[in-house]
């Protein structure tokens, strides 16, 4: 069987024309759409998309600041700050960066992130917003697994999807945002027993898991749709997912790239959601 590529790149394309046009008419109307992004760490991944999100923002015509608490900054002080860029108003989105100090959850200080500047969708009140189907920003990653399916006209609604992964980042409102789909949804995890048995009777999977090559033929059932989140560094300092693409091709019918998928779309709807808010905002 032959197995189809599925990028992000048109998609992101797409999506981020539509952006930079909705952030040129906010700028002319008072000013630019605002993201701050705040770094409590000196991890190589998060430097890495920090700049990349700093150069995204500047194409699509966001301002974005970027507050750095350093490594030591106490679940405390990372709350102080978030509570404050909540009440500025000169500030449309947050974003934490994650990893987070040792001994600080995402859960608690998300908390302190205003949900209508919470464009990645990590405060307990977002995720709860979703869960109950009410308006609010899902986190970016989630979301771009569905818009991506959907560009590549992967139909949701009534086939069983599985989710390796269950975090509150993640897995936990991906399975919300595919159950809004109407699919039928599993979400694996490191507990689940024989995951290639739970995984191998789905249409579609996705890893969200964080391991290089988790997920090989032995996984996925003849013809299913593999959608791979997963970042990793493999032993040459490449960047892969969780699925290994050459176990799984020529048995599944589709696979997103690692990078150049999901990553990309992530990115996109991330600036997409800071113009929105600042729409809202006005
Ligand atoms: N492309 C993007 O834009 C983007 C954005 C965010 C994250 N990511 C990537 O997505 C992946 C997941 O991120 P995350 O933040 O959700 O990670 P995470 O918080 O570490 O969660 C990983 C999940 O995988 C499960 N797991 C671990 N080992 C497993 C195994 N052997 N079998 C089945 N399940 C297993 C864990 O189960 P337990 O709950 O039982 O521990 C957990 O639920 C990472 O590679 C991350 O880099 C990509």
């Amino acid at each position: 069987m032959d197995t189809t590529s599925l990028p992000g790149k048109e998609l992101a394309a797409a999506i981020n024309a539509d952006t930079k046009q909705r952030a040129a008419a906010l700028t002319e109307a008072r000013r630019s759409p605002r993201l701050a992004l705040v770094i409590a760490n000196d991890d190589p991944a998060s430097t890495w998309y920090v700049k990349s999100l700093n150069r995204a923002a500047e194409r699509n015509g966001i301002a974005c600041e970027n507050v750095d608490l350093g490594v030591d900054a106490t679940a405390e002080q990372i709350r102080s700050k978030l509570t404050e860029l909540s009440g500025d108003a000169s500030v449309d989105g947050i974003m934490l960066q994650t990893p987070l100090p040792k001994g600080v959850s995402l859960e608690d200080v998300g908390s302190a992130i205003a949900a209508a500047k919470d464009v990645d969708g990590v405060s307990p009140l977002s995720l709860g917003l979703l869960a109950s189907g009410l308006p609010g920003f899902p986190p970016a990653t989630s979301e771009a697994v569905v818009e991506l399916a959907k560009f590549h006209a992967i139909p949701l609604s009534g086939r069983n999807v599985t989710v390796i992964g269950r975090s509150n980042v993640v897995g936990k409102p991906l399975a919300q945002l595919l159950l809004a789909e109407n699919a039928t949804v599993t979400v694996a995890h490191s507990r689940t027993t024989d995951l290639p048995a739970v995984t191998s009777t789905a249409d579609v999977v996705v890893a969200a898991v964080g391991r290089a090559g988790l997920v090989t033929a032995e996984h996925i059932r003849q013809g299913a749709v593999v959608i791979d989140v997963g970042t990793n560094e493999d032993e040459n300092g490449n960047l892969v997912g969780d699925v290994d693409a050459a176990s799984v091709t020529g048995k599944a019918s589709a696979l997103t790239p690692v990078p150049g998928g999901v990553g990309q779309v992530t990115t996109a709807l991330l600036l997409r959601h800071v113009v929105q808010a600042a729409e809202s905002a006005r």
